[in-house]
């Protein structure tokens, strides 16, 4: 039986909702991740210091009474955020970054930022206080192809914003192209990249596998094997600019599965087991573990985790739903075979 052994990995990038619907799905997180960063784009957005840490003892009054994970907290940027809110998080452990959505870039970014000009003294802010920016890289322009939307917004937003301010620390959130890998790779360490599973795992033929597949729809949307493969080798490639964040993002059934159905993926019920499955494909489980449990700890200077977590290589098969508050959430796989699972150390 092959077995690999890890320091428990953290999530970058994680979606949790609210209510009955982050009580439903938390535990998938928790079971093996130590850490996340939730993302703000709750419905209405968490723009305050005082919401963000209502939100998280939400969040922890849903965990089982064992369990130590710790969310961590970040504010959704608009064009109405003060500098004075912003500078309140320097001092907070719980509240780590500033989320940045482009106005129209992906699901319950309409309060997002119009345009960077009328948040550049809150970015000022965030640059003197070392608060790190997360960015949902894509343009919103209408004529630009939704495929080119990441490669636009390095060259017309990204590029420009480090220049402006080139002591920013800022994560480019699941990125899915080569062109995002190479510009990472070309920028200095201030500058760092989440990737999710499933850019690693599909590429875009899997929206169209013998008809329309709305699980399979998400924001950046999954592009051509050429940039699954450039992805797949930067994640493997043990850089320290690229670490995991799942961007699982669960759906009610009804709102994926319907005429004009939301972005997102529900990865996070076997978010690891995938890492590991991409990274054996690639003959890089070694590399699995910076990947996961190093870099991103590194790169929001918080100390690394202790505990191990354990996979082992068996196959099992996903459930076909999960229960979603009143509602059911198709996970990742559903129905289908997942080849490495958890078990207990
Ligand atoms: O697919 C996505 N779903 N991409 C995002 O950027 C947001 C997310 C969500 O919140 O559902
Ligand atoms: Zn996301």
């Amino acid at each position: 039986m092959q077995r690999i052994t890890l320091i428990q990995p953290d999530d970058w990038h994680l979606h949790l909702r609210d209510g009955a619907n982050m009580a439903s799905v938390v535990s998938a997180t928790t079971r093996c991740f130590a850490r996340a960063i939730v993302m703000p784009n709750l419905k209405p957005p968490i723009t305050t210091v005082a919401e963000a840490l209502d939100y998280r003892k939400r969040i922890c009054a849903a965990l089982a009474p064992e369990c130590h994970f710790n969310p961590l907290m970040t504010l959704y940027l608009t064009d109405n955020t003060s500098a004075t809110e912003i500078a309140q998080i320097k001092d907070n452990e719980y509240i780590v970054a500033v989320k940045y959505y482009p106005a129209g870039a992906t699901t319950h970014s309409e309060n997002g930022v119009t345009d960077l000009q009328k948040v550049w003294s809150v970015l000022e802010t965030m640059q003197t206080y070392d608060i790190p920016l997360l960015i949902h890289g894509e343009v919103t322009t209408a004529n630009v192809d939704i495929f080119d939307r990441e490669k636009i917004f390095i060259e017309q937003v990204l590029a420009p914003l480090l220049e402006n301010f080139p002591d920013l620390r800022v994560v480019l959130e699941h990125i899915t192209t080569q062109e995002a890998v190479d510009y990472i790779i070309g920028k200095n360490n201030k500058l760092a990249a989440t990737i999710t599973v499933h850019h690693l795992l599909m590429n875009r033929n899997e929206i169209f596998r013998g008809g329309i597949r709305p699980h399979h729809y998400c924001l950046p949307v999954l592009k051509r094997e050429k940039h699954r493969q450039a992805l797949l080798r930067a994640a493997t490639s043990g850089n320290p600019k690229f670490f995991l964040g799942t961007d699982s993002a669960p759906h009610a059934q009804f709102s994926k599965e319907t005429a004009c159905g939301c972005a997102g993926m529900y990865s996070a019920p076997a978010a690891l087991e995938l890492y590991a499955e991409a990274f054996e494909q690639n003959q890089a489980l070694d590399k699995l573990e910076g990947f996961a449990s190093f870099y991103g700890a590194d790169f929001y200077r918080l100390p690394r985790n202790t505990k191990k977590v354990t996979l082992e290589k068996r196959t099992w098969k996903m459930p076909t739903y999960f229960e979603f508050g009143k509602q059911k959430v198709i996970p990742l796989r559903a129905g289908a075979k997942i080849y490495w699972q958890q078990v207990q150390n």
